[in-house]
């Protein structure tokens, strides 16, 4: 028997509930994972309040941890007992104790890197690293607009690109996310201002408009993000905090010839060759002190209904940490 956060139901924070499970020995190409840390991010949300459906209720839900290996099934390779891994995969149960998943999803954490930071960074880094790198592989001398750009992935893809020599422009809700924004990456950090930024934008681009938008936020940005692309822009939508996204005219995106994309993490890392690459690269950057990992707050993973009342109220900078 260990702990868990358990919903029966879908709904707000109240419905997170920190309940005993049974915990069974790993199946075929399964490994148990200890949880020393566990991530908290916007899908967790999605998944609880129901706008991501659930295979079934009750469930586990969390898409990302770090911790130790405490048992592997006949034949598992890639993991041994004892090893400190992470990984961000579905399927969701990343709020507990402990947790069988996949073997072939579980990545060794470098010596340098602690288990709170490798939980803070797997999903949010390996996002940034595809958006980056294959969505719209970003080149030195473009200027992007990330959005959230003080935000847990907005953070890392924002210090990260500007290491590959984008100017990058950020949006924040709030002055206090002003100066993270700036420290962490932007060029420039404005207010949304009810799409006002636009205008911003004109002034900063000469009247061009940005390369990309990396658009997190959804419903109340996406036509706002429309605007700000140049000819030939690139528009990926790959979240919604403010809801989705209503259905698009197709008919749109020919002012500009743009191009839309709604990516998604785990189609990009369905390879375990891809899945290593992609968490090789990122643990570089932030080994190399290229991205810096800020983790705003730990909380007890007993009480991660208060983590995500903040995280859904924009009371949080980074990354958050549940700790079991
Ligand atoms: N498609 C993928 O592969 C993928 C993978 C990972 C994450 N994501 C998406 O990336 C986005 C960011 O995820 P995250 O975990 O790093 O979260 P986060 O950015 O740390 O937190 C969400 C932020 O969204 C902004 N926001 C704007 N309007 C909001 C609203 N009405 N309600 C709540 N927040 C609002 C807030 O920042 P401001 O106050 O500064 O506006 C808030 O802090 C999410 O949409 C998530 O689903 C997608």
């Amino acid at each position: 028997m260990s702990k868990a956060v358990r919903i029966h139901e879908t709904g707000g924070p109240e419905v997170l509930k920190w309940e005993d499970v049974e915990t069974e020995g790993p199946g075929s190409g399964e490994a148990l994972v200890r949880h020393t840390a566990v991530g908290l991010n916007y899908i967790d949300v999605y998944h609880r309040s129901g706008l991501y459906p659930l295979p079934a209720l009750p469930a586990v839900i969390g898409m990302e941890g770090a911790g130790i290996v405490e048992a592997v099934s006949e034949g598992v390779e890639k993991v041994a007992v004892g090893d400190r891994v992470a990984y961000a995969a579905p399927p969701p149960g990343a709020y507990a104790e402990k947790r069988l998943i996949s073997a072939d999803r579980l990545v060794a954490v470098p010596e340098g890197i602690d288990d709170v930071t490798a939980a803070a960074m797997m999903l949010k880094g390996m996002t940034a690293q595809y958006l980056l790198r294959c969505t719209h592989p970003v080149k030195s001398g473009e200027t992007i607009l990330v959005h959230a750009a003080a935000g847990g992935v907005g953070m890392i893809l924002c210090q990260w690109a500007s290491h590959l020599g984008v100017r990058v422009i950020g949006t924040v809700g709030s002055e206090a996310k002003v100066e993270h924004a700036k420290t962490h990456g932007c060029d420039y950090a404005l207010l949304y201002d009810d799409g006002g930024y636009v205008n911003e934008i004109e002034v900063i681009t000469e009247g061009r408009g940005v390369d990309v938008v990396y658009d997190g936020v959804g419903s109340e940005t996406f036509d706002s993000s429309l605007e700000s692309l140049s000819m030939l822009g690139h528009l990926v939508s790959f979240g919604q905090t403010s809801g989705p996204v209503e259905p698009v005219e197709l008919g749109l995106l020919s002012a500009k010839s743009a191009t839309l994309t709604r990516p998604v993490l785990f189609h990009y890392t369905e390879s375990r060759g891809d899945l290593v690459a992609a968490a090789n690269e990122l643990f570089d950057v932030v080994g190399r002190g290229v991205v810096r990992i800020e983790v705003s707050g730990t909380c007890p993973l007993a009480d991660a209904a208060e983590a995500h009342r903040d995280l859904e109220s924009r009371l949080t900078t980074g990354s958050t940490v549940l700790i079991p």
